[in-house]
């Protein structure tokens, strides 16, 4: 499928890449606007709604032909194809890589192993609706007879982080009268905090979990039954207080959750992807059916944009691209998330595992030790908090890192002032990384000498602008799949499988044989190293 495609340093592209990037890698952003004075309209691109300005990045036009001709050699087309084609792209599980069906409309057809897909997804969702509108509506009541006021999600990972930031970013158009709450980590004090304040009766948990064998989420939903059985003291309480959301159906019947309180979804949705699955279901229940569908209907219009638009007009791939300039000619090793809205606070979060967990990768899909750097690190903050905590690395510290500013223009709450302050900030951002402040400037603002190095940005960081009308369903989905298909373009890139997650498993085993050593005590002879063994001992020795 794409053995044939010579090694990213030997594609043709790579050789005058590099040149290239030795050229301009000084040329600073000051002069590239000076030369051209409309680059900042220029360097542009608008689709689907939303307004993508690549303007401030350290680049040329040159720069971009050379990377779309380096995307065409690494077969990045004939890639995507395959991706929406259904074909088994995430060859180390040997599965299709299929989220961009579940938000198919219906009366598509994608087929894996000569199914079609598309009527499951629309089954699935239909199913969705039917329970979230007698959740909302109060119809469904718990065992005591009264009807559910709290929701809470018990899934880690893509079980728990997309639908913790789709909850939060759509807060604003939920049914404020729930309180939805989620708890992911082992650490006892996740559910405990959780259910603090709520009544068993009222309460309904959603264990998401794709594997349904995960030990955080399913310890978390045993301590959740004992829970509700130690309050409401009958075995049937479970039908009315659980449902589940798996690909396993055994596991779930052995748990004890009646089966048609199961909605399903399937291997070719990597956890990561799979909030617009079944995982999506909290959210559904806290913005309605209706709003869940608009989300989806974003995320569908950003996969046509995907699939069909020309690269250079094609958000994910410049956005893709240009963090392959960074990360693989600059050597950068970040990039910061900055979103100009505090209800996308949980969306830095949601993309380090979307990004890391995809790309984070040490060998090609050939098996081969890579010899250049994969996935950088994400990070970031909303603004305007993190101007007040790291943005003074951002702009004078020793490391450059290309930052994405994320900005609404109307706001969903209106208040005076504020939205007009926070966007000026946005834009002022973004502004004084590109230009900084020269030490002549700085001269002439009556600077003393001496002071004058402290107070000079030296500018030239790298940034994108993506601004939206407003926070939406329908443009969250958008959104999120800009991201996906951008880390789509760079695992397309750097020939690997940005699809399987192998590197959270050793782990988990070494936990495994922890546990007994850790709760029974001394007779479990340790075999560990030196280090391991101490700090076992250790807490062993303090924890009576
Ligand atoms: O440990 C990593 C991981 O497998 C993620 O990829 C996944 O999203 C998460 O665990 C949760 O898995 P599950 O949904 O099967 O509980």
């Amino acid at each position: 499928m794409t053995m044939n495609i010579p090694q990213l340093t030997k594609r043709a592209a790579w050789q005058p890449l590099e040149a290239h990037y030795t050229k301009i890698r000084n040329m600073h952003l000051r002069k590239l606007f000076a030369d051209d004075p409309k680059r900042g309209e220029r360097m542009t691109t608008e689709a689907i709604g939303i307004y993508f300005d690549y303007s401030k990045h350290r680049i040329t036009d040159e720069t971009l032909s050379l990377l779309f001709q380096l995307a065409e050699e690494s077969g990045l087309r004939a890639r995507i194809d395959s991706m929406f084609r259904g074909e088994k792209i995430n060859i180390t599980e040997k599965r299709a890589v299929l989220h961009t069906a579940l938000r198919a409309p219906k009366g598509k057809s994608i087929v894996v192993d000569g199914e079609d897909v598309v009527p499951k997804v629309h089954t699935v969702l239909d199913k969705m609706t039917g329970f979230c509108n007698r959740v909302r509506s109060g119809e469904w009541k718990g065992h005591t007879g009264k009807p559910i006021r709290n929701v809470i999600n018990i899934g880690i990972g893509g079980s728990d982080l997309g639908p913790v930031m789709a909850y939060e970013a759509l807060r604003h158009y939920s049914q404020r009268d729930l309180t939805l709450r989620f708890v992911s980590n082992i650490d006892g004090t996740d559910f405990a905090e959780a259910i603090r304040d709520l009544a068993a009766e009222e309460t309904l948990f959603i264990i998401s979990s794709k594997t349904f064998t995960t030990l955080e989420t399913m310890t978390n939903a045993h301590t959740a039954r004992d829970w509700v059985l130690k309050t409401l003291r009958h075995p049937a309480a479970v039908a009315r207080h659980f449902v589940a959301i798996s690909t396993n159906v055994g596991e779930v019947a052995k748990f004890g959750i009646d089966t048609t309180n199961m909605f399903e979804f399937w291997d070719w949705v990597g956890g990561r992807y799979s909030m617009d699955s079944a995982i999506g279901l909290s959210t559904m229940i806290a913005i309605g059916p209706e709003n869940f569908r608009a989300m989806l209907d974003g995320f569908h219009q950003m996969d046509e944009h995907f699939r069909t638009a020309p690269f250079e007009r094609n958000l994910p791939v410049l956005m893709g691209l240009l963090g392959i300039w960074y990360n693989n000619f600059f050597g950068m090793q970040t990039v910061a998330v900055l979103p100009y809205e505090q209800y996308l606070k949980r969306f830095p979060a949601y993309l380090q595992q979307l990004t890391m967990e995809s790309n984070g990768k040490h060998v090609t899909l050939d098996g081969t030790e890579i010899g250049y750097q994969t996935a950088p690190i994400y990070w970031g903050e909303p603004g305007t908090n993190g101007q007040h905590s790291f943005y003074q690395m951002i702009h004078q510290g020793t490391k450059l890192i290309p930052c994405d500013f994320i900005g609404f223009i109307q706001p969903l709450n209106h208040l005076g002032r504020h939205h007009d302050l926070l966007m000026a900030n946005m834009f002022a951002q973004a502004e004084a990384l590109a230009f900084g402040k020269t030490p002549q400037e700085v001269q002439a603002d009556g600077t003393p000498a001496w002071l004058v190095p402290h107070k000079t940005f030296e500018g030239n960081r790298p940034s994108s602008t993506i601004l939206v009308k407003r926070l939406t369903p329908e443009a969250l989905g958008k959104l999120v799949a800009l991201y996906e298909h951008s880390v789509f373009t760079q695992g397309a890139i750097w020939q690997i499988d940005s699809f399987d997650q192998w590197g959270v498993e050793l782990g988990k085993v070494l936990a495994g044989r922890i546990i007994p050593e850790l709760e029974t005590g001394t007779e479990h002879q340790l075999k560990h190293d030196n280090s391991t063994n101490t700090l076992i001992q250790r807490y062993r020795r303090y924890k009576k």
